[in-house]
């Protein structure tokens, strides 16, 4: 991929410049922002629909070439946030700004980039034809060279030519994530992106979402798939009922699932010991003439601290 310079949506192909070219050349004073001011800065956000509310007043911070997964059950209220930020819904009340600029605004809408969870392509429009009504919405200059680049990202290389209508799911979810990294945004809203993707598909996304924050974009990753956030994500916030009831790094999150010891008589399990604790635990053992054969703390997955903090009942 060729690196360039990036100038909003309107010239930009797909690569922001690196840290040294931006120093160098002070006309680059915006992009010196983008990348110092939050990508998405949300604050007491709340949203009601009727008697249905929403979002209940959520805070939520993506930092520039920051990943962030959001998290929740069906109707949590992450597609809600997602639309608000880029524009296509309107907040009761609360801020959201993007890289500085109002969430909505021309300047904000330039910089972002937005998957649907429901989207739906023209059933007779070509792989490069979508591409390129997306980059003549996005004013993005980057031309036939950016369509390639972006249709190879996302692994549509040999199929530029086929009608949506002629493509399987995962590939029209394929097409929609290309769509999103358009005009090279400084932020990428994905909602829900990989719902339809075999394994390799999914693979194939997730080095794209490491690719996009090596080059300091930052994305807020909407998703069911617990197992892949957690791969993925430098940090998570999970939203219920329209509040965020927990937030931090995957690994911060993932419950502990205690300490295992294997002795001469067996294995001793202690649910709820931590790893500092295992230097008291064998030593106590050991006190008591217990021959020790291994020792494992046992870390828990996001999924169980998801299940633990949402709870287990489908509603
Ligand atoms: N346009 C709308 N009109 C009325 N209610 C809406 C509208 N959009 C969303 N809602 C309601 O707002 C709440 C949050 O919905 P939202 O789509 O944000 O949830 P979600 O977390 O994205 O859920 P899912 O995981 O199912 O995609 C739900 O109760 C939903 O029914
Ligand atoms: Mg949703």
């Amino acid at each position: 991929m060729t690196k360039s310079t990036i100038e909003g949506r309107r010239k930009a192909p797909f690569v922001v410049p690196d840290r040294h070219e931006i120093r160098t050349d002070p006309t680059r004073a915006c992009v010196i922002l983008s990348l110092v001011a939050d990508a998405l800065l949300a604050a007491g956000l709340r949203k009601t629909y009727r008697a249905t509310v929403a979002l209940d007043g959520v805070d939520l911070r993506v930092g520039a070439g920051e990943l962030v997964g959001l998290l929740g059950p069906n109707g949590a209220g992450k597609s809600t946030l997602t639309k608000i930020a880029c524009g296509l819904v309107r907040p009761t009340a609360g801020k959201v700004t993007v890289l500085g600029h109002p969430a909505g605004s021309t300047a904000a809408r330039a910089r972002t980039g937005y998957l649907a969870e429901l989207f739906r392509f023209p059933g007779w429009a070509s792989a490069d034809e979508v591409l390129e009504l997306h980059q003549r919405l996005a004013r993005s200059g980057g031309g036939a060279e950016e369509r390639t680049e972006l249709l190879a990202l996302v692994g549509l290389a040999e199929a530029a030519r086929r009608r949506v209508e002629a493509m399987s799911k995962g590939m029209q979810q394929r097409l929609g994530i290309a769509q999103a990294l358009v005009g090279a945004p400084s932020l990428v809203l994905l909602d829900e992106p990989t719902s339809a993707l075999d394994p390799a598909g999914r693979r194939t996304v997730r080095e794209l979402l490491e690719g996009l924050r090596g080059r300091g974009v930052a994305v807020l990753l909407n998703s069911h798939l617990l197992s892949e956030v957690e791969l993925v994500c430098d940090r998570v916030v999970i939203v219920d009922g329209g509040r965020t009831i927990a937030e931090g790094a995957p690994h911060e999150l993932a419950a502990a699932g205690g300490v295992e010891i294997e002795t001469a008589a067996g294995l001793k399990r202690f649910p709820d010991a931590g790893r500092e604790q295992v230097p008291t635990l064998v030593a106590r053992l050991v006190g008591h003439g217990e021959e020790i054969y291994g020792v494992r703390v046992v870390t828990g997955t996001l999924e169980d601290a998801y299940l633990r903090l949402v709870g287990k009942d489908a509603r």
